[in-house]
C-alpha cells in the first residue's frame, strides 16, 4: 500500500483537478459550486462535483459523488481528498466537508492516514487528516465491539 505522507501528496495537481470539475457542477439552488478530486492509494485521481435537485434532498456533495464513483469503479483505498468551491460572486473559499461526506470517508479510509485538503486555490490551501475533522468517528470498526 502506497500511504502516501503528507509532504508527498500531489497538492498542486489535485487543486488544479478540482478547480477544473467545478465546471460540471450543477447547483442552480445553492449557487454554490463545489468540487473535489480524491486520490486513490494506487496514485488515480477521481473527480465529483455537487448535484443538487429540484427536490432539494436528492442533492449529492462533491465529495461523495467522487467516492461513489470510485467504489463503484471497485476502488476502495484512499489517501487523500481536495475539496474547492466558488460562490455564486465567482469567489473562492475554503469549504469544509459536511458530516454526511465526513461519516462516507470514515467507511473507506484510515482516520489517521487520510488527508483532507481544503483549498481556496493553489497557494492557499490547509491540509488536515479525517481523524482531525472527525474526531472519535463511527467506522466499520466499531460495529466489532
Ligand atoms: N456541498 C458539497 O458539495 N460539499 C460539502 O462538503 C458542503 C456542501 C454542496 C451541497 C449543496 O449543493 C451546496 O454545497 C450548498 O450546500
Amino acid at each position: 500500500m502506497l500511504e502516501l505522507k503528507k509532504e508527498k501528496l500531489p497538492v498542486r495537481e489535485m487543486i488544479q483537478k478540482a478547480m477544473e470539475t467545478l465546471e460540471c457542477s450543477y447547483a442552480p439552488y445553492s449557487n454554490f459550486k463545489v468540487a473535489a478530486s480524491l486520490l486513490t492509494e494506487d496514485g488515480v485521481i477521481y473527480t465529483g462535483c455537487n448535484i443538487e435537485n429540484a427536490a432539494y434532498s436528492p442533492g449529492n456533495c462533491a465529495e461523495r459523488t467522487a467516492f461513489f464513483k470510485a467504489v463503484s469503479e471497485g476502488v476502495r483505498e484512499f489517501a487523500a481528498i481536495c475539496i474547492v468551491n466558488e460562490d455564486e460572486k465567482g469567489g473562492h473559499g475554503i469549504c469544509p466537508p459536511c458530516g454526511m461526506c465526513r461519516q462516507v470517508m470514515m467507511e473507506f479510509c484510515r482516520p489517521e492516514e487520510f488527508y483532507i485538503i481544503l483549498a481556496a486555490d493553489e497557494a492557499q490551501y490547509e491540509i488536515h487528516t479525517l481523524a482531525e475533522l472527525f474526531p472519535m468517528g463511527f467506522g466499520p470498526g466499531s460495529l466489532k465491539g
